[in-house]
């Protein structure tokens, strides 16, 4: 198998993942609940993971750090959280994945939320002036998808936050945490979501969101936390605040092996290697007779790993299956959950093929891939 659809999530995991999963599963685990032992190692294991994410992004205080099930769960807490009011102008990229999309698009429809999109620019990137001009005195908030899972275009997300000022950002880092270097984000960022299970290499079932000091977000559960259990109210400190019930304490020690590894190897190590494997795939695709490139073409190095096409004579699924048929390589087909891409590209809604690159593809995956699409391309099927 070639396995190219690390957008989705990545594959494989480092054996220090499987590893560390696996010793957690050995022992009882109630992280923060009992007080014997293995219920004391379980609180390390968070701990540790809460310390290896703190470093990944520079985070000041790894407290305002929150641990969720994935970015869906992430982004729906500091959506819901911030007390958004009816009236409110909220802008979001047009880039934006269905979890940020589907949230903003309930609150526009039941509150009456002014949710305002930003397209890109002609080259397939977002601008950091096209927020600014945009800004009102009823903006509440800016909603950035780092890289979009569909073009792969990485937004300037530290440009656009210089431009919008004391606006809050909301940044989906799914795409982007542990593919590009963020070692200076939480000196400047306001609310970073990101999912365990794609780059940073752990299981699914993982994800978090940090919380710059000054965010009171209102929690959307409330429940046991271990903590203050002589009240009915739920705590209002962080972490325990917004996260609720036992912790995934298993999934987590996969997360912070995850990212003790990234760390070991370096992220700027990891992202030379996959834009490595990205230009030299997109140089040697791009004249393929038939074949358009969805998004940041090759020399264009404001993206991330992850390259869609259209074929012509190919709905994306037929394409997708003649490559796992006919080369054993695994892509993705479809809308991506990201129809309002799709929109702005002109791919809906037959959406396109993605091909997404991870730390663990090799030069010679990326070149029986471009040589599968030659061949697709040339032997002239029709959908
Ligand atoms: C940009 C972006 N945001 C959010 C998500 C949602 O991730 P999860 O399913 O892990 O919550 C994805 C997943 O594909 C994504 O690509």
């Amino acid at each position: 198998m070639i396995y190219l659809d690390n957008a989705a999530t990545s594959f494989p995991k480092p054996p220090e993942v499987i590893k560390a999963i696996t010793e957690a599963l050995l022992a009882p685990a109630s992280p923060g609940r009992s007080g014997h032992a293995p219920a004391l190692k379980a609180s390390r294991i968070i701990h540790g993971a809460r310390k290896a994410i703190a470093r990944l992004f520079g985070l000041p205080d790894n407290s305002r750090l929150v641990f969720t099930p994935n970015i869906t769960w992430s982004l729906n807490i500091a959506l819901n959280g911030l007390g958004l009011k009816p009236g409110d102008h909220v802008l979001s990229s047009a880039l934006e994945h269905n979890s940020t999309a589907r949230p903003l698009a309930r609150f526009q429809k039941e509150i009456c939320l002014d949710w305002e999109i930003v397209g890109p620019g002609p080259d397939h990137l977002i601008r950091a002036e096209d927020f600014k001009v945009r800004l009102r005195p009823e903006t509440r908030l800016v909603v950035l998808n780092h890289a979009s899972n569909v073009t792969g275009s990485l937004a300037p997300a530290k440009a656009i936050k210089e431009a919008i000022g004391s606006t809050p950002l909301l940044l989906d880092a799914a795409q982007t945490a542990g593919a590009v270097p963020m070692a200076d984000y939480g000196q400047w960022a306001d609310l970073i979501a990101f999912t365990g299970h794609k780059a940073l290499l752990g299981p699914t079932g993982t994800g978090g969101l940090w919380i710059k000091e000054g965010f009171e977000l209102r929690p959307i559960a409330v429940g046991g936390s271990g903590s203050r259990s002589e009240s009915l109210v739920h705590p209002d400190f962080l972490p325990d605040s917004l996260e609720p019930g036992t912790a995934n304490t298993h999934g987590l020690a996969g997360l912070a092996a995850g990212v003790e590894f990234l760390l070991k190897v370096g992220v700027d190590k990891v992202r030379q290697h996959e834009m490595e494997l990205t230009q030299w795939f997109l140089a040697n695709i791009v004249d393929i007779p038939g074949l358009t490139i969805i998004g940041p073409g090759p020399g264009q190095e404001s993206r991330v790993a992850t390259v869609s096409v259209v074929l012509d004579g190919w709905s994306s699924s037929d394409l997708a299956g003649a490559l796992e048929k006919g080369y054993g390589i695994m892509i993705r087909s479809g809308l991506h959950c990201a129809p309002l891409t799709h929109q702005f590209m002109g791919t809906f809604p037959g959406g396109a093929s993605r091909f997404s690159f991870g730390y663990f593809n090799t030069l010679e995956d990326a070149r029986t891939a471009a040589q599968a699409l030659s061949e697709l391309a040339q032997s002239g099927h029709k959908a």
